[in-house]
């Protein structure tokens, strides 16, 4: 194969990338993500403060025109994200108690019914664990009971009972870390008690050096096995060291479950990290090395 998506499509996975809808005008840009990728997710579009500015008042502007851009490439579409501490507007910001939590129900079902029977995978919860503990991330929404992450997914099972419902999060890639086990414990649970998830997201930000740790695969297969599928949601790599996403490759590869990878973004200069250069193509759009390495990997 000799395009990302074509080349992961061989072993029934999809190669996606986040799409920003202010660069659908950049030809550059649109050509290789509509040549490569075959599963998009808006890096900010669906996010709540994109979706629902004002209390009540939903906008699909921006998400739409990512999302009808994608389907009419032939693509899929995974939705980010409908409950998280980061990016909510300023109305939910202020909100706590009963009134945050009815709100965060009502914004679920508000997002979810707009792309009822449309969306394959849903991130309905981003990021809710403590970097360091393996606890629960102080937030205004864990502040509304220990139980809004299960009423969560409850409520977008309920919404549309078609999407897969993921829990996404960064730093649960080594599977020594407390956070890792934390969050995998939660799956468990959820699991054992019949609360509704059917993924797990690996975000994959990693840094050179550091994050990348032999022992991902372990944590890969680990998740798998409590009966989820897993994915890498948001990929990139201080520097794109070719082995590391190599390496990456290989590892979701190896687990059955592990449904496909996601960069977060095109070229670096579209990286909202584009000083550490992490992504797959040049600020011109050229293959990198990092490009070559995984698709031969794939
Ligand atoms: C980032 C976007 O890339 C930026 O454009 C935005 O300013 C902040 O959010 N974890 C996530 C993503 O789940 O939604 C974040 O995306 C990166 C970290």
């Amino acid at each position: 194969a000799s395009t990302l998506g074509a080349a992961a499509a061989q072993s029934g996975r999809y190669f996606g990338t986040a799409i920003s809808s202010s660069r659908l005008g950049d030809s550059n840009y649109t050509t290789i993500a509509n040549r490569e990728f075959n599963m998009v997710t808006a890096e900010n579009e669906m996010k709540i403060d994109a979706t629902e500015p004002n209390q009540g008042q939903f906008n699909f502007n921006n998400a739409d025109r990512i999302y009808n851009w994608a389907v009419q490439n032939g693509k899929q579409v995974r939705g980010h994200t409908l409950a998280w501490h980061s990016q909510q507007p300023g109305w939910m910001q202020s909100l706590s108690g009963s009134a945050l939590r009815q709100a965060m129900i009502n914004h679920i079902n508000g997002v979810m019914a707009h792309y009822k029977g449309k969306i394959p995978y849903w991130d309905v919860v981003n990021e809710a664990f403590d970097d360091s503990n393996g606890g629960r991330r102080d937030s205004n929404l864990q502040r509304t009971g220990n139980d809004w992450i299960e009423v969560a997914f409850r409520t977008a099972r309920a919404a549309d009972p078609a999407a897969k419902l993921c829990y996404n999060d960064y730093n649960i890639d080594n599977w020594t870390w407390a956070k890792t086990q934390g969050v995998y414990n939660m799956v468990k649970d959820f699991k054992s008690r019949g609360v509704p998830i059917d993924c797990v997201g690996l975000q994959g930000h990693f840094n050179s050096g550091s994050a990348y740790n032999s022992n991902y695969r372990t944590t890969l297969q680990s998740f798998a096995a409590l009966g989820v599928d897993v994915a890498i949601t948001e990929l990139d790599v201080e520097g794109a060291s070719s082995t590391t996403y190599a390496n990456i490759v290989n590892d979701c590869l190896a687990v059955a479950r592990c449904v496909g990878i996601t960069v977060w973004g095109v070229r670096d200069s579209d990286s909202w990290r584009s000083s550490q250069t992490p992504l797959l193509f040049d600020g011109n759009g050229n293959k990198k090395a990092a490009y070559t390495s995984v698709l031969n990997a794939l």
